[in-house]
């Protein structure tokens, strides 16, 4: 029921019943009754225009989302919520190994950045958060995709709608704890950065939150804004992304590190 609901979104705002009862092949009285349920379970929201249609909402794309990685397999049980971002919600979860699920939630507060995409598409979305949540999931995994194993990242274990199944990176983010080695730390952050940078992507979010301290050494998360070398802002992007990293090092372990510097050792390591 919930599926036919996201079907019928691709074609109107508020999917009718007669629509739903369509699309699911069943009877009217059936989808009635099972849609007063759902909306008692608060998984679809309603609105009565010169008819009573539905849409779901992110409760309801989040176990769309989750049952088709059961179905896949990728993903047998789901666990806590491990982290929630601006734009995000994260919960660990298990498949053949441990799993961190991000659920994007792009576009549920600013829909301007959705509309500049959508101006370029004929087939213009007609519920633009569910659209814009998809695109950036979809978005952040090719990167990942890209990047792994090369660039020490999450290995990328698949996307669905706007859910990402990653490997779960058993550490602390950099910001909560006291590196023993500072100078080394910053070092492999930079050769990170330099990899990712010659495979042609550059992160354009990087800060203290998004990197996280494995066993293995750092490990750089949260992908969706990245951008490719070309972008007509890459290099300050690149620079924004790095002093962001030098800054938090300065601020935490009073070292003092030139942008140059940096930028030079970055690329460096990209090169060997
Ligand atoms: N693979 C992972 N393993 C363990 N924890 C993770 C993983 N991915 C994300 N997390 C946790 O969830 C939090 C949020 O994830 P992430 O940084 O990717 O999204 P976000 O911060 O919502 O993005 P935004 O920067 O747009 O707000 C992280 O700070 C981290 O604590
Ligand atoms: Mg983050």
């Amino acid at each position: 029921m919930l599926g036919a609901i996201e079907v019928g979104m691709r074609t109107h705002e508020w999917v009718p019943t007669f629509v739903i009862s369509q699309i699911s092949s069943l009877s009217a009285s059936k989808v009635e009754y099972r849609l007063q349920h759902l909306f008692e379970q608060k998984l679809v929201v309603r609105e009565t225009l010169h008819y009573l249609g539905y849409q779901i909402n992110f409760d309801a794309y989040d176990l769309l989302a989750l049952s088709d990685f059961v179905k896949r397999n990728s993903v047998n049980s789901i666990s806590d919520e491990i982290g929630v971002g601006k734009e995000s919600v994260v919960y660990g979860a298990l498949g053949e190994i441990p799993l961190a699920i991000k659920f994007h939630r792009q576009g549920r507060t600013s829909f301007k950045h959705v509309r500049r995409l959508r101006d370029h598409l004929t087939d213009k979305p007609k519920v633009p958060w569910l659209y814009a949540a998809a695109l950036a999931a979809r978005h952040e995994h090719l990167v990942m995709k890209k990047l792994y194993p090369q660039v020490s990242i999450p290995r990328p274990v698949g996307v669905s709608r706007h859910a990402l199944a990653m490997e779960f990176i058993d550490g602390p983010q950099l910001n909560k704890i006291t590196l023993s080695d500072p100078e080394e730390g910053l070092n492999m952050i930079l050769d990170e950065v330099g990899r990712a940078l010659n495979l042609g992507i550059i992160h354009s979010d990087l800060s203290e939150f998004n990197i996280m301290i494995a066993e293995s050494g750092p490990k750089i998360i949260d992908w969706p804004q990245a951008v490719e070398v070309t972008h007509p802002h890459a290099q300050e992007l690149l620079e924004r992304d790095i002093g962001n990293v030098l800054r938090f090092f300065e601020r935490k372990y009073r070292m003092e590190t030139s942008l140059e510097e940096a930028l030079l050792r970055a690329r460096e390591a990209g090169r060997s």
